[in-house]
This record gives C-alpha cells, sequence and structure tokens, in this order.
C-alpha cells in the first residue's frame, strides 16, 4: 500500500503549486484537488502557451494520468464549464481523464452574490474575497444546509436547490442588497449543469483508497496557502477552508498515517492578494520592482498582488502545521536584479523580540528583523543544472535551509515547465 503525497502552499496563495504539480505529474498516477474552490488561480506554461485553471486539478496536461475534483473542493459548474471548454479549443478533452467527487460541495449563483453582499457591508474592513461565493457555500456545508454534486443525480433537486436559493434570498435581503440579476445568473448555472452532468462522478474517497491499496501514486493538490488557512491563518483575513496538510485528509478522505511527503512550496520572497496582515509588506519602489520582474498579478482577479520580502518566522510556522518534509522555492529569478537581498528572520513586536507570528497582527505593531544577504546579479533563468547556479544565490539557499531546517529539493527559475531544477 502507498502513500499519498500533498503539495501545498506555504504563504498566502500563488506560491507556484500550478507548475510544480504539472512537472512533478509523469511521477504520478492521480492528481487530486482537496479544498478550496474557483478563487484558486493556478497557471502553468509549457511549449510557449500559458494555462490557468481554477477547479481542474494541474495534472490535466497529462492524458494518460487521472485527476479528481475531491470532496472538500467547492465547485460553480460555470467556471468549470468554461475551463473545460477552454482546454477543448486547445486539443485537451478531459472527458476521460478528469473525476468529481460527489461529496462535493456546489457553489449557487446566491452564493456568490452573499459573497459581494457580506464584502460590501463590510466595507474598509473587507476580506479582499476573490467574490466567487466560498465562504458562503462553506458556510452551508458546514451548517447543514449545502447542496452537493451526487444531489444532482437525485430526483428532488430541484426542490433542493430551490429551498437553499429561497433562504440566500431572504439572507440578502437583510443585507439590502440588490446589485444582481439573479435570473440571468440561474439561466447560465442551469444551462451550464447540463456540461457538468456529463462529468463521470465518483465516490471519491474509495477512488482514491483503491488507488493506494494498489500501491499507485497519488498527489494531492493544494489550494491557496497555509497563511490563509481558516484555523491557523491570519484570521479573519483568510480563506473559508482548511488549506494544509490535514485538509488533504478530510477533503480526499485519506488517512493521516497514509500521508507520505510534504511538498511546502514557498516564493523567494512574499506576496498576497487581498487585506489582511504581511509583516514583510514594501509599499516603496522595491516592492514595485518585485511586483513588475515577478508579473505579480492575481491569476484570478487581475488585482496586483502586494510584494514583500521572504519572512521566515512565518515560513517556520507553516513548515511546522503541515509537517513539510521538502520544500520547493519559487521565482528565485526574481531577485537576480537586486543588490542585497533582505529576509525576515524575526520581528520585534510591541518593542519584544520574537520568533513566531503572535495572535493578535492587527492592534499589536510588529516590524520584521532583517538579515542582508549579497544579491548574485546574474540570470539565472537559462540554469538548468544547479552547478551553473551562482555562488551567491546558492548561499541563499542554504541561509534558508539552515533557518528552517528542512532541504530544499526543487528550485524553479522562471514560468515554463523546464525552467525547474531538481538538487
Ligand atoms: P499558484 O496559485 O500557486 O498555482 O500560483 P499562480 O499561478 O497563481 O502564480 C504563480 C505565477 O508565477 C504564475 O504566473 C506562474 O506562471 C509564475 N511562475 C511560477 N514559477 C515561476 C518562477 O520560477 N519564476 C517566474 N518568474 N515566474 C514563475
Ligand atoms: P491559489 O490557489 C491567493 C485570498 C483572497 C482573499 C482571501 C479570501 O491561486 O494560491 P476567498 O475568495 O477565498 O473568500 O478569499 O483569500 N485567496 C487567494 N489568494 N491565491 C489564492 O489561491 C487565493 N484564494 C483565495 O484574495 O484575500
Ligand atoms: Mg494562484
Amino acid at each position: 500500500m502507498s502513500k499519498a503525497d500533498v503539495l501545498l502552499g506555504l504563504q498566502w496563495g500563488d506560491e507556484g503549486k500550478g507548475k510544480i504539480v504539472d512537472v512533478l505529474t509523469p511521477q504520478y498516477d492521480l492528481i487530486a484537488r482537496f479544498q478550496g474552490g474557483p478563487n484558486a488561480g493556478h497557471s502553468l506554461e509549457f511549449e510557449g502557451t500559458k494555462h490557468v485553471l481554477h477547479t481542474i486539478p494541474s495534472g490535466i496536461f497529462h492524458a494518460d494520468k487521472q485527476n479528481l475534483i475531491g470532496n472538500g473542493v467547492v465547485i460553480d459548474p460555470i467556471i468549470l464549464n468554461r475551463e473545460v471548454e477552454k482546454l477543448l479549443e486547445k486539443g485537451v478533452d478531459v472527458s476521460k481523464n478528469l473525476l468529481v467527487s460527489r461529496k462535493a460541495h456546489l457553489i449557487l449563483p446566491t452564493h456568490r452574490i452573499l459573497d459581494a453582499a457580506s464584502e460590501a457591508s463590510k466595507g474598509l474592513s473587507k476580506i479582499g474575497s476573490t467574490l466567487k461565493g466560498i465562504g458562503p457555500t462553506y458556510m452551508d456545508k458546514t451548517g447543514r444546509n449545502g447542496i452537493r454534486v451526487g444531489d444532482t443525480e437525485l430526483p428532488d433537486f430541484k426542490d433542493k436547490y430551490e429551498f437553499l436559493r429561497n433562504k440566500h434570498l431572504e439572507l440578502i435581503r437583510l443585507y439590502d442588497y440588490s446589485d444582481f440579476d439573479l435570473d440571468k445568473m440561474e439561466q447560465e448555472w442551469f444551462e451550464s449543469l447540463k456540461v457538468f452532468n456529463r462529468l463521470p462522478k465518483v465516490d471519491s474517497e474509495h477512488l482514491v483508497n483503491t488507488y493506494l491499496q494498489q500501491d499507485k501514486k497519488v498527489l494531492a493538490e493544494g489550494a491557496q496557502g497555509t497563511l490563509l488557512d481558516i484555523d491557523f491563518g491570519s484570521y479573519p483575513f483568510v480563506t473559508s477552508s482548511n488549506t494544509i496538510t490535514a485538509g488533504a485528509c478530510t477533503g480526499l478522505g485519506i488517512a493521516p498515517n497514509r500521508i507520505g511527503e510534504v511538498f511546502g512550496i514557498f516564493k523567494a520572497y512574499c506576496t498576497r492578494v487581498g487585506s489582511g496582515p504581511f509583516p514583510t509588506e514594501l509599499y516603496d519602489e522595491t516592492g514595485e520592482k518585485l511586483r513588475q520582474i515577478g508579473r505579480e498579478f492575481g491569476s484570478t482577479t487581475g488585482r496586483p498582488r502586494r510584494c514583500g520580502w521572504l519572512d521566515l518566522p512565518s515560513l517556520r510556522y507553516a513548515i511546522m502545521i503541515n509537517g513539510v518534509t521538502q520544500l520547493i522555492m519559487m521565482k528565485s529569478d526574481v531577485l537576480s536584479d537586486f543588490d542585497t537581498i533582505k529576509v525576515c528572520t524575526s520581528y520585534r513586536y510591541n518593542g519584544e523580540l520574537i520568533d513566531y507570528l503572535p495572535y493578535d497582527l492587527l492592534s499589536g505593531k510588529i516590524e520584521p528583523i532583517y538579515t542582508e544577504i549579497k544579491g548574485w546579479k546574474t540570470d539565472i533563468s537559462t540554469c538548468k543544472n544547479s552547478h551553473e547556479l551562482p555562488l551567491e544565490f546558492l548561499n541563499y539557499v542554504q541561509f534558508i535551509e539552515q533557518q528552517v531546517n528542512v532541504p530544499i529539493t526543487i528550485l524553479s527559475v522562471g514560468p515554463d515547465r523546464s525552467q525547474t531544477m531538481f538538487r
């Protein structure tokens, strides 16, 4: 019996999960998304084309590998259909290698409206949600009101839908929110459901465990990042699911003792999109330089991402929570033009030196303490082998490894599949 490996983000999302899942897929039989929904935007590039996936696992470009949307995921059939169609235009037919869990929950049009109404009511303290209906859908899941994929196969599906929709409309009235055209949204939703219904539905926990029993290799693909986790992220500025390794257990039905390698992925610096605390954020031209060179604009919403230096206390925290066994460092090439690179090793918090993330990041004053590292000032994006990398860059890698005590086994130096080095 084999164990499932997990790959997930250690920061605030957009670490480059899509790219690395695609690179690792040849080593696996099944790639499975375990949580989140179309708030995710996973990009990958090969043969000169960039692809962005929101719901479909990033193993989809390998026709001989199965891809599963697990029970922990929330699905908007409209967005999923658009993804399926876009892939078809590029010659990728998902009908043979994409499976959907019956226990995954559906995002209804009124979930999206509730998301928008809730954000509008918060004014300046809004979460900065992607407005895909994620929060309201997970609220209905834990509130035991949700509609699941399997319900679409049952005779009372329409009744269930109308009951929940009407309940939502009452809530929306309380928000005094009217900026929507529900008829149009519903028409599109039911239309897309026809296509969605053709995708194979499975009892995914059995499927995943059968793969493991048959010694086949399973990779669980994370979405978002550890610092957006509902329990351990910078609450309330988080998403509404468990983005951590434990989420792969509940989001796929994998027992904790059947988890193998945990690949923790991080950028060589930090970014965050949406609101919430970000201790190493740069508001100056250095932040702007990171954003421009790193093309830091959201894959889902196009919003500019906030940028800052690498934050080791929060990275150590994420490694601890997830049980990370191997690290993957992304976008190292973005730092190639800096004379000096800063790394936050601890914080000064309300006048005291600490090396962990404190509970109250909002009213307390947190100031990063930096170590400065000499930059390499050489283009590394064409390096194919770690022996070709400049010494200053290897020093940066080694410094991080020593600080967090986990090996960095994969280095990414550009968005393309080929710009990846194994150490
Ligand atoms: P994900 O959500 O974790 O899959 O990450 P996103 O796809 O949202 O964001 C990562 C962005 O960085 C995408 O535009 C990728 O094409 C790009 N990218 C990934 N790895 C690298 C890298 O090593 N260097 C550079 N310059 N870009 C990268
Ligand atoms: P991937 O998988 C970056 C952020 C949003 C917002 C907060 C809550 O591409 O890394 P939500 O729509 O979940 O209610 O938004 O979480 N967020 C992400 N940020 N990458 C993501 O996914 C994200 N998914 C959600 O910007 O701050
Ligand atoms: Mg993304």
